[in-house]
């Protein structure tokens, strides 16, 4: 440990956790939808993955499900994934679309824009004018390639929220993200509040227990901390290694935009609220929190790569297969962690936070300042 980590760990003053309630109380979650999720932009997917008119993604967050539509022109348009008869789901998964939305119920039919077109058996004017009933609207942006959505009627613009995110997203522009492609998207279950997963993303404790192969290859890892250095942009591998695979080598060539020092460096970042990256050369792995409950969390794995690696046919699987690994067991110990969190004790007071888990803490903050709910 240097000089500069032992005088800050000497200075920190443990801090208590959030408390049981805030990770398992079904009410709180309710909250939380209104405060966070129905406030923020957050992620959807890659904008890649739906490039023709008509193509369009289906993702459920805390009560709503959204549906992004590519359009004719190219644009994006996102909507509530609603009908406005009665209410019914209109698209179940993400897919694809010739011209319109068929509603399953009564088969009002909707536009790739959102209006209503069709309203079989019902005469528009007659009762009502359909162009009063299009599909309610959300906000739709982009950034590095990852679609976003906002659902509130007056957000902040998205590279607003991002430039006041502390781990600096404007900042990554050299990864030139949008240009990337998805080598391998795969889905969890996870039978854990979503912050337990941004609690275990944010700290390395639990590293050399849980994951001893990536702990091989992270010096800093090995040592239950998330950091080479106090504010060190990123951590270095062991001597030699350039990617998370077992060997900590692979046959891929690195990301256009990586420099010398990047070879040989990671670095993890969290946009609150679901997004995380994770920067190798070769390979950026993202995860998408999509909260479903209190306790459980549908979690998006994705690893993007060089545009010619993926269409050049690479074989990525020593890449992707240590990627799903470690996730793997992260989900593992985040399930363990929302079983004893709601237990009696814990559901009152909480845990602790100690010098390591200083993200944790500062994780803690933020979220009880959207939730005013004090420090
Ligand atoms: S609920 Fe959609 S057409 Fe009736
Ligand atoms: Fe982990």
């Amino acid at each position: 440990m240097s000089i500069v980590e032992d005088a800050r760990q000497a200075e920190y003053v443990m801090e208590s956790s959030l408390t049981g309630a805030e990770y398992s109380d079904p009410e709180v979650f309710h909250q939380e939808t209104g405060r966070i999720f129905r406030r923020r932009w957050f992620s959807i997917g890659r904008d890649e993955t739906i490039p023709a008119p008509g193509d369009y993604l289906v993702r459920d967050v805390a009560g709503d499900s959204i549906i992004v539509m590519r359009q004719p022109g190219g644009g994006l348009r996102g909507f509530f994934n609603t009908c406005r008869h009665r209410g019914s789901r209109l698209l179940e998964e993400s897919g694809h679309v010739d011209k319109v939305v068929k509603c399953p119920y009564h088969s009002w039919t909707y536009g790739l824009d959102g209006g209503l077109v069709a309203t079989p058996n019902v005469k528009s004017g007659e009762m009502f004018d359909r162009a009063d009933f299009p599909l309610w609207g959300v906000r739709v942006d982009s950034w590095g390639g990852f679609i976003f959505v906002n659902m509130s009627d007056d957000p902040l613009p998205l590279e607003q929220q991002l430039a006041a995110e502390p781990d600096e997203p404007l900042t990554f522009g050299r990864w030139r993200m949008e240009e990337l492609r998805l080598g391998d998207v795969r889905e969890y279950d996870v039978r854990a509040n979503w912050k337990i997963v941004v609690d275990n993303y944010n700290e390395c404790l639990h590293c050399p227990t849980v994951h001893p192969e990536l702990s091989a290859l992270v010096p800093a890892f090995k040592r239950g901390e998330v950091e080479d250095e106090p504010d060190s942009p990123g951590n270095r591998l062991i001597a030699g290694a350039t990617s998370f695979t077992m060997s900590g080598r692979s046959s891929l060539p690195p990301l256009p935009g990586v420099t010398d020092e990047d070879r040989h460096i990671y670095r993890g970042s969290y946009f609150l609220p679901n997004l995380m990256l994770n920067f190798t050369s070769d390979a950026i792995r993202y995860f998408l929190l999509f909260p479903i409950a209190a306790d459980r969390t549908t979690v998006v794995l994705g690893h993007l790569f060089a545009e010619e690696t993926v269409a050049g046919g690479a074989d990525l699987g020593e890449v992707v297969r240590f990627g799903d690994l470690v996730a793997t067991q992260d989900w593992r110990v985040c399930e363990s962690a929302q079983r004893g969190v709601s237990s009696m004790p814990f559901a009152a007071g909480g845990g602790v936070y100690p010098y390591q888990d200083r993200l944790l803490a500062d994780f803690k903050k933020r979220y009880r300042a959207m939730m005013g709910t004090g420090s």
